[in-house]
């Protein structure tokens, strides 16, 4: 078991707060296996008022709703036979799917900041789901509203630690479930049927509006569909452009991930007074450094990088070097967070 987990006895008890909690219109952190989130009652104005308070997020940006089940899931939202697929083939776990909203499910109009659409996962964590479990034993359609677990615009939370120094008193409880095991944030997708089929068009595609874990290949794959990106790209000056006509995620503001020091993106050589992020067996630097992987495995690159963000940047370095992190599979989410982080840092 990991040596930061609290012992299985306060694990429970925490949990059964949790729950109490969260029905009674609290603010919960809790684990996923992608980022620690902060939730509360989906169907609760006051409750999801209070996640926007604290984080000091922008309305406009709406959250991911949170179930425990697929049945849940299908209260909420119209799912069609690729979303079906999708939630076949990767929940639970981290992947977000943007669907049809059902109005009769009362979720809270904050939620979705007044979209017809609304953003659904089923974490594959024991804690968020025996969280969610208990609380939905007494309220029938129960689900959390959850972003993640930081101020609006800062690094996401990969452990307790992080949560508590950022958000600390804020919050009613934060639940301690250890390190996340998969460090990034979940992709998400939508669902898009191009109008222009008979010109040649390709009918259903599926928008990337997030990447993550859940890489294009295992998606394409799944689905038997071409994922075609709406992530915002970002250029080196840290000006973004939508790389399609499709939707982007609202919230996927381009200065995100920022951390007190400047970010420098791809290098090899780091100057003198540089903390670095690195990885693999042979990666060394003069002075702070942080291996995000020994193996240099890109998965535990993934897994490890807030983390690593999170310690350079707490031991006061001005400025952090990242090694060149190549652009495929697991890569593009990466580059996705740090480039955030690099251009959110353009402002200092
Ligand atoms: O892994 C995760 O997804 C974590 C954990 C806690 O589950 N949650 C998370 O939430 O990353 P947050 O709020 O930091 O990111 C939610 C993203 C935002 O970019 C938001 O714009 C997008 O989801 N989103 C939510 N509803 C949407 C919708 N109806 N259409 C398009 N994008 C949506
Ligand atoms: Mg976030």
């Amino acid at each position: 078991m990991d040596e930061n987990l609290q012992n299985y006895k306060d694990l429970e008890t925490d949990i059964h707060d949790a729950t109490r909690l969260l029905s009674e219109g609290g603010l919960v952190a809790f684990p996923t296996e992608t980022v620690y989130g902060l939730g509360a009652d989906a169907r609760s104005d006051k409750a999801v008022a209070r996640i926007f308070e604290v984080k000091g997020r922008p309305s406009f940006n709406p959250l991911i709703v949170h179930v425990g089940s697929v049945e849940a899931a299908l209260g909420i939202g119209e799912f069609n036979e690729v979303a079906l697929k999708l939630v076949d083939a990767f929940w639970p776990g981290p992947l977000t799917i943007v669907v049809p909203l059902k109005k009769e499910a009362g979720i809270s109009s904050l939620v979705t900041a007044g979209l017809p659409t609304i953003a659904l996962r089923m974490p594959d964590h024991k804690v968020a789901q025996a969280i969610l479990e208990g609380a939905g034993v007494h309220r029938a359609g129960f689900a959390i509203a959850a972003p993640s677990a930081n101020s609006s615009g800062r690094i996401s939370p990969t452990s307790y630690v992080h949560v508590k120094n950022d958000l600390g008193s804020k919050v009613d409880l934060i639940v301690d479930g250890g390190e996340t095991s998969k460090g990034l944030e979940s992709t998400i997708v939508t669902i898009k049927e191009n109008a222009d089929k008979e010109d040649g068009g390709r009918g259903t595609v599926l928008h990337l509006l997030r990447p993550g874990t859940v890489t294009v290949a295992e998606l394409e794959q799944a689905s038997g569909l071409t994922v075609e990106s709406s992530v915002l790209h970002i250029h080196e000056d840290g000006v973004g452009s939508d790389g399609n006509d499709g939707p982007i995620a609202p919230g996927s503001l381009l200065r995100h991930y920022a951390p007190r020091a400047r970010v420098r993106l791809n290098v090899l050589e780091a100057e003198e007074g540089e903390a670095v992020l690195g990885f693999g067996p042979d990666d060394r630097h003069e002075g702070h450094f942080y291996n995000l992987s020994e193996a240099g495995d890109m998965m535990e690159v993934a897994q490890r990088l807030f983390a690593g963000l999170h310690y350079l940047d707490g031991l006061g370095a001005s400025i952090i070097a990242v090694r060149p992190i190549a652009d495929e599979g697991v890569g593009v989410a990466i580059n996705d967070r740090l480039r955030r982080a690099a251009a959110s840092s353009l402002d200092k």
